[in-house]
């Protein structure tokens, strides 16, 4: 199979294959919503159609093509197959040292038809949940397959969370089945992994079985009866499965995501709906052309972006995908240019704060590659600041590619608000308009949609086919979450802030809530903070984020020791460590500053934005509300201690 970027030559006008994909949505949209998301579910395979295209009877609960029935994983592979696409080229993977693995269409369906075969073997049958904590190879891909077929929804924990952030997510979806790996490559090293989730699974009674690819060849602990080799089991089993279709509101997987508490949230989501915004905003977005394009989407198959669109919206398009292991820096800088030119990537979506980190390696890096492949460029998960965009489509797009800033969350499932690839030329840092089909506002505190030129709150205004359908085993959770705050209007508040401009265009804001943005990964306040607090020499943690130049914001983290005992950089390091052990390294406070006291509300509510002026060495702001305002002259006075 030759990769079919080689006979890809750069259009000589890059925007032809986008007009198919976009042309004629808005009016359509516009006209009747509801006809406008039956035809985008249209381009999927149903085994029964659906009665009703949206049930909001039960609101905040949404149901959306009712009675309907499909297969997600019959959609994403075999429909390609049967089509006569066996032989294009699923996935170009490559790992992080250096060997490569080309999946076609036909070899991806005898995977996941092998690897559900096995899952049967186990006794797992639909409904039961499997967690994966996998690096990023082939077989995570094949294992949401597999579960996906065969009903089980699955919960994916990125591979660098701690064994007790993996064990709380296994105890809250009572996971059967994890799959996981010997160990993981990550810059250039082979790290354990069984090892860390056999931590986790000490006291996880639900777990029945371990399922481990042998990824790094290192020693693994092996608990006989419980633990099985990918490679004995998955091997062994027939390339044939039947699948079998589920209603369209069956759970597809849970996600576990930071909210503004201590506990992470799971975010449900189900078949049909999902699928069908997850297939339409990619292919739309970035105005996708199954023959030609090659994609490569950067993220983490542990987050929402790897689900939505590396796995999901990609397969159910029949495209052909970058996948890569490891980190952009290893062996070198160039890794991810180098991946560009060998594969021809003609859409590349990724992370504002990645960019940042290409341009402080600086622009000849990617100087030294032939990026002219390259035809949209896509930006998520945090707001894209104007230098980075300029930088972004000059050094990596050529100076012509469109940037398509997307803006979404776990919880929307899938793309919201994003500029069209062959609209009004881009506004450097602005997401611009919900896609076509979907509707979002900004409001004030009353819940009244601002003017042009004001700021205001997000929210969505109108249900939409991949919204989550509820926080797994809690649902006052997630009325009090995210319907509580505009419940007289029914909108779902996103959290974040947001601005019209005088075109009335959208300009997102980053979060509202406690909610910090490190690197593009959600992270809570609370979180780390109950990570601090429950290390023995702490007494009370109040944690904020910090505006950083490449990381979007840094965790910095303000403690007050038990006895009021001044820190060391011996503690700070100790708690460093703690933190990382107890959610993962993600987490890590940047810095950690141990003070006497915390600035507090006569309510007893800390005062984060005093906090955040000196974690940005700015001039503290207006104390007048503190209870006791002589706390920050003690907190200042404590930190030019040196401590
Ligand atoms: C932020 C990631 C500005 C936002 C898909 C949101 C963005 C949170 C953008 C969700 C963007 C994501 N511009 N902010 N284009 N995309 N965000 O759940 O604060 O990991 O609420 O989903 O990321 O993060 P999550």
């Amino acid at each position: 199979m030759s990769p079919r970027s080689a006979d890809h030559a750069p259009a000589e006008n890059p925007l032809t294959p986008r007009d198919a994909a976009v042309s004629g949505l808005p009016e359509q949209a516009a006209a009747d919503r509801l006809a406008f998301w039956a035809q985008q579910a249209g381009q999927l395979h149903w085994d029964t159609e659906w009665d009703q295209v949206l049930d909001w009877s039960d609101a905040p609960f949404a149901r959306w093509f009712t009675g309907g029935r499909l297969n997600v994983a019959y959609n994403c592979v075999d429909r390609h197959v049967e089509s006569g696409h066996g032989d294009q080229v699923a996935f170009h993977w490559e790992g992080e040292p250096g060997d490569t693995r080309t999946i076609t269409y036909a070899e991806l369906r005898r995977e996941v038809c092998r690897t559900a075969n096995a899952l049967l073997s186990l006794g797992l049958t639909a409904g039961d949940r499997v967690a994966i904590q996998l690096p990023m190879i082939p077989e995570a891909v094949f294992a949401m397959l597999a579960c996906a077929r065969l009903g089980l929804p699955h919960s994916v924990v990125f591979g660098g969370f701690s064994p007790a952030a993996l064990q709380s997510r296994i105890e809250d979806a009572r996971a059967r089945l994890l799959i996981t790996s010997d160990g993981q490559y990550r810059r250039g090293k082979a790290e354990p992994m069984k090892a860390n989730t056999d931590e986790a699974t000490k006291d996880t009674p639900s777990i029945e079985h371990v399922l481990v690819v042998r990824r790094t060849g290192i020693d693994v602990p092996w608990t006989e009866g419980r633990d099985v080799w990918w490679h004995d089991l998955v091997d062994a089993q027939p390339d044939e499965h039947t699948p079998e279709p589920f209603d369209a509101e069956h759970p597809l997987f849970i996600l576990y995501t930071s909210g503004t508490t201590g506990r992470p949230k799971g975010i449900l989501h189900t078949s049909g709906g999902y699928l069908t915004q997850a297939a339409y905003t990619h292919r739309t977005v970035f105005g996708l052309d199954a023959d030609t394009d090659v994609y490569w989407c950067t993220a983490d198959i542990g987050w929402i972006t790897g689900h939505s669109y590396l796995v999901y919206g990609p397969l159910a398009n029949r495209t052909t995908s970058v996948m890569y292991e490891g980190t952009p820096s290893t062996p070198h800088e160039g890794r991810h240019f180098e991946i560009i030119e060998r594969y021809g990537v003609t859409i590349y979506y990724t992370a504002p704060t990645l960019i940042r980190t290409f341009m402080k390696w600086g622009e000849h890096i990617p100087a030294a590659h032939d990026l002219s492949s390259i035809r949209v460029l896509g930006s998520v998960g945090e707001p894209i600041n104007p230098e980075a965009w300029r930088w972004y489509r000059e050094h990596i797009g050529g100076g012509r590619a469109p940037i398509v800033d997307t803006w979404w969350q776990t919880e929307t499932g899938a793309v919201m608000i994003s500029p069209l690839p062959d609209g009004p030329a881009g506004k450097p840092g602005s997401a611009q308009a919900p896609l076509p089909g979907l509707s979002a506002k900004v409001v004030d505190d009353q819940g009244q949609e601002v003017g042009r030129g004001e700021s205001g709150y997000l929210v969505l205004d109108q249900p939409w086919p991949s919204m989550l359908r509820g926080i797994w085993g809690d649902e006052e959770r997630y009325r009090e979450t995210y319907w509580s705050r505009f419940a007289d209007q029914g909108y779902y508040f996103a959290g974040d802030g947001a601005r019209y401009d005088e075109d009335g265009d959208i300009w997102l804001l980053g979060r509202v809530d406690d909610v910090m943005n490190v690197s593009g990964h959600r992270i809570s306040t609370a979180e780390i903070e109950s990570a601090l607090v429950s290390h023995p020499a702490v007494a009370e943690a109040a944690v904020v984020g910090a505006s950083d130049p490449t990381t979007g914001q840094a965790i910095v983290a303000f403690v007050i020791l038990r006895g009021g005992a001044a820190g060391t950089e011996d503690v700070a390091a100790a708690l460093r460590e703690h933190v990382a052990r107890e959610i993962g390294p993600i987490a890590k406070p940047r810095r950690i500053m141990v003070v006497p006291e915390l600035p507090k509300t006569r309510s007893g509510k800390i005062m984060r934005r005093l906090l955040r002026d000196i974690a940005e060495n700015r001039e503290v702001g207006d104390v007048t509300t503190l209870a006791d305002a002589s706390v920050m002259d003690l907190i200042d006075a404590r930190l030019k201690g040196g401590t």
